[in-house]
């Protein structure tokens, strides 16, 4: 049992009036393919008119990020609270974050909980460097990062987090994984989650990112392991990103 699951990751993009422009380019093709679940996640400034311009659709929003705390002095973040406001879904664990803004796994962590206690659906995101493919140690790297970034869940909230990965060394680069290194991947997340989350891991969305296009989508989709996509550079463009959703809900059908 397979739950085709696409996102669209729009970064730091787009200022209010042309998410809105890209979120109405997109809604009728997304409304259509209500097999496969379909989030879009703009800049916090856009997070309402983009819920709005999505309402009655069937496509979800979600956030970029998140705080852990629920509240306090901490200028220029945005609580949990605020989050589920406006959407339903938050990216955590996003490489960038890890790397740019020196987010640690155990910061990641309290965000995945905060994030289901409020009824939030995380986007968890993890990967490996080139460097630490290169040393052999991808396996054991992703490994550490699901384990520590899901740490204290029980099963049932394990559950109910999308697991994205992410190589660092694929993402905005143009260069896809192959197909066969994503599933190698994300068989070892699957097999690390049944563990973690017993029976309930065979239905998780796993999402494979990094350089996804509608002329990879398809060969990814098909891997036993991958349900989806979370999409970057081509989630810009509205009709990529709808060719790329109807490939994911296409494949869940097939399944
Ligand atoms: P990309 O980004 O599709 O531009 O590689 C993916 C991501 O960062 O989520």
């Amino acid at each position: 049992m397979t739950a085709p699951f696409v996102a669209a990751n729009w970064k730091m993009h787009l200022t209010v009036a042309e998410a809105v422009g890209l979120a109405k380019g997109m809604r009728d093709g997304l409304a259509a393919l209500t097999g496969a679940t379909r989030v879009v996640c703009p800049p916090f400034t856009a997070l309402a008119a983009v819920a709005a311009a999505f309402e009655g659709s069937g496509v979800g929003v979600g956030a970029q990020n998140m705080h852990p705390e629920a509240s306090g002095a901490f200028t220029g973040e945005v609580s949990g609270a605020m989050v589920r406001d406006l959407c339903a879904y938050v990216i955590v664990g996003h490489s960038e974050r890890r790397q740019l803004f020196g987010e640690t796994d155990d910061f990641i962590n309290r965000k995945v909980h905060a994030a289901l206690g409020l009824g939030l659906t995380p986007i968890f995101c993890l990967g490996e460097t080139l460097e630490q493919r290169e040393a052999g140690r991808a396996a054991a790297v992703c490994r550490e990062q699901l384990r520590r970034g899901l740490d204290g869940l029980d099963p049932d909230a394990v559950a109910r987090v999308a697991v994205a990965y992410e190589p660092v060394w694929a993402i905005g680069t143009g260069r896809a994984a192959t197909p066969d290194i994503a599933q190698e991947a994300m068989g070892g997340l699957r097999r690390e989650l049944g563990e973690l989350a017993d029976a309930a891991a065979d239905s998780m969305p796993l999402l494979y990112g990094g350089s996804v296009n509608p002329d990879n989508i398809a060969s990814f989709v098909a891997e036993a392991d991958i349900d989806g996509a979370l999409v970057g550079g081509a989630s810009l463009r509205a009709d990529q990103f709808v060719a790329i959703a109807a490939a994911v809900a296409q494949a869940g059908a097939a399944s």
